[in-house]
């Protein structure tokens, strides 16, 4: 009889761990309800994409809540997943079916969901926020495999949100909007709905990418006379792009966005050379790109834009950068590509977390110095006469230095001494007539291209000769 009881007790205990999970979407306490439907995408997309948890962390992690969401590797169907900057690193940290919840013990404490797979699990903290907060933050790992978030949203509230979307009237420039298809449909231009993929690029005509809970998550606008307001009442716009609209200029309402814009990109707009105060609010912003817009500086007001990740300012008329750009801990990548007056890149001294630096056609005479982690320079037609100060400009395993059209007299061999690792290293049209010894001592140099330089033919052998033995492609 006891043999019997044990027995029943432990298949009762196989049957609670089998049958755990719970509703992804949807959790009903004595606290109340709390009902996350109306913050997931429905698109097989993550609603909180590439969040990260600090400055130049390595890891980004996208969380979707109630829906799966893919993206690449081991990321199909899931909740949360995490893929390192170079995308070689990709891995489930839970789906929607291993979902739990958890009331949280006393009556302040906040709710919370845990996913799991394989070995690792996620654990989403649930902020109920008083306003119209939406954001994911990325805790950490702690411990092993086990990684922390913290979600900020009205439907984080217990009865904050019943699942449909909250129906929220918005009014701008005298008008009153209580729908995104309201919105749209108010558009004195044509906006195709989800066209079929894939879209060309650059796009030639204007569209928006709306999920099914009727909001228009992205929207891409091509040759329009100028941004109706009520575009800013869009409340889950997380990208704009606008391209080839000569008379658009960015209006400060932009703002109205920050609790959701995550990309804003604007090409070929207005010239009339400046941004408003109010876009450095974009918190949220991730990536930023204004190219040919008459740009003549950016403003300090830039260290604000604490999740920028990636700047483009390329074909404007820059003189200079501010100094804010070396202190954006979260920036990755900056172009500023075409600034014909640019002649300083000294403001990135020190960052940290810059990869790639794109400066080419513009007037720099000498690199900046300390930027430890470079790993992509590309700063072709410039005025550079030397690479000097290259040792502390990149990271020791590089992958291109991009240099043609410039003035390099020589390359001194300290520059290239600590170098251990450069796939493509670009040098043609210069006036070159040797290479230092560090250079050769260089691993995985897959190209190196040095032609139209002063060399002699009997230096020129003496290169082939070198990197025929390590199967380097020399252009000379
Ligand atoms: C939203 O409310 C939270 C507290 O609930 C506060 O910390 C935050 O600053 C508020 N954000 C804005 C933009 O008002
Ligand atoms: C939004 O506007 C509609 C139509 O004008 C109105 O019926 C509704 O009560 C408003 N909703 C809120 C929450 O103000
Ligand atoms: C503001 O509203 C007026 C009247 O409806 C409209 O003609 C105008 O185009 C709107 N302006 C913008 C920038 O949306
Ligand atoms: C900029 O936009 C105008 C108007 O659409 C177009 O004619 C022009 O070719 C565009 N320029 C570039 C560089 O794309
Ligand atoms: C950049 O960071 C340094 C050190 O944290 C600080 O002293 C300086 O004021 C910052 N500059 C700007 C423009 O934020
Ligand atoms: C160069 O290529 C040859 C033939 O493909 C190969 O045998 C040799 O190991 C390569 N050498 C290096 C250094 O990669």
């Amino acid at each position: 009889m006891i043999f019997w009881l044990k027995s029943f007790t432990s298949l009762l205990v196989v049957l609670t761990t089998l049958v755990i999970a719970d509703d992804p979407c949807r959790f009903e306490h004595s606290k109340g309800v709390i009902d996350l439907r109306s913050l997931a995408r429905t698109d097989g997309k993550a609603a909180y994409p590439d969040k990260t948890e600090s400055a130049g962390a390595n890891y980004l992690y996208s969380y979707n809540p109630c829906k799966p969401f893919s993206e690449v590797g081991d990321c199909i169907d899931v909740a949360v997943c995490q893929i390192s900057r170079d995308k070689e690193n990709v891995f489930s940290l839970g789906e929607q079916e291993s979902a739990t919840w958890n009331p949280g013990e006393g009556p302040d404490d906040s709710p919370s969901i845990t996913y799991r797979s394989g070995i690792r699990e996620a654990s989403v903290t649930l902020i109920c926020a008083t306003n119209e907060t939406n954001k994911l933050e990325v805790l950490g790992e702690d411990p092993e495999d086990y990684y922390k978030f913290r979600l900020t949203n009205k439907c984080a509230c217990w009865n904050g949100c019943d699942g449909t979307p909250p129906q929220r009237n918005c009014t701008i420039n005298g008008s009153t909007y209580t729908s995104d298809k309201q919105i749209i449909r108010s558009l004195p231009f044509t906006v195709l709905i989800n066209p079929p993929q894939p879209q060309p690029s650059p796009p030639t005509f204007s569209y928006a990418n709306v999920d099914r809970n009727s909001h228009v998550i992205e929207l891409i606008l091509v040759n329009i006379p100028n941004i109706p307001l009520a575009l800013f009442c869009l409340s889950n716009l997380q990208e704009l792009s606008i391209f080839n609209s000569p008379n658009v200029v960015i209006p400060p309402e932009i703002s109205r966005l920050s609790f959701s814009l995550t990309s804003l990109i604007v090409s070929n707009i207005s010239q009339s050379g400046s941004l408003p105060v109010e876009l450095f609010n974009l918190e949220l912003l991730s990536t930023l790109s204004i190219i040919n817009g008459g740009l003549e500086v950016l403003s300090e007001d830039a260290n604000k834009l604490i999740s920028l990740t990636q700047l483009t300012l390329d074909k404007n008329r820059l003189v200079s950068l501010p100094w804010a750009l070396g202190n954006l801990s979260s920036l990755t990548s900056l172009s500023v590509n075409d600034n014909l007056h640019l002649s300083s890149l000294d403001v990135l001294h020190g960052s940290t977390s810059l990869n790639i630096l794109r400066a080419s056609n513009c007037m720099i005479n000498h690199l900046p110095a300390n930027i430890p982690n470079l790993h992509v320079i590309e700063l072709d037609g410039n005025q550079l006469t030397s690479l000097d100060g290259l040792d502390t400009t990149a990271s020791h395993t590089s992958t291109s230095f991009s240099f043609n059209n410039n003035k390099i007299v020589s390359i001194s061999s300290v520059s290239l001494a600590r170098m251990e690792i450069l796939n493509y290293f670009y040098l043609s049209n210069n006036l070159l007539t040797t290479l230092p010894d560090s250079l050769y001592l260089i691993k995985d140099m897959k190209k190196l291209d040095i032609q139209n330089n002063n060399f002699d033919a009997k230096e020129k052998a003496w290169i082939e000769g070198i990197f025929r033995v390590t199967n380097t492609t020399v252009l000379v």
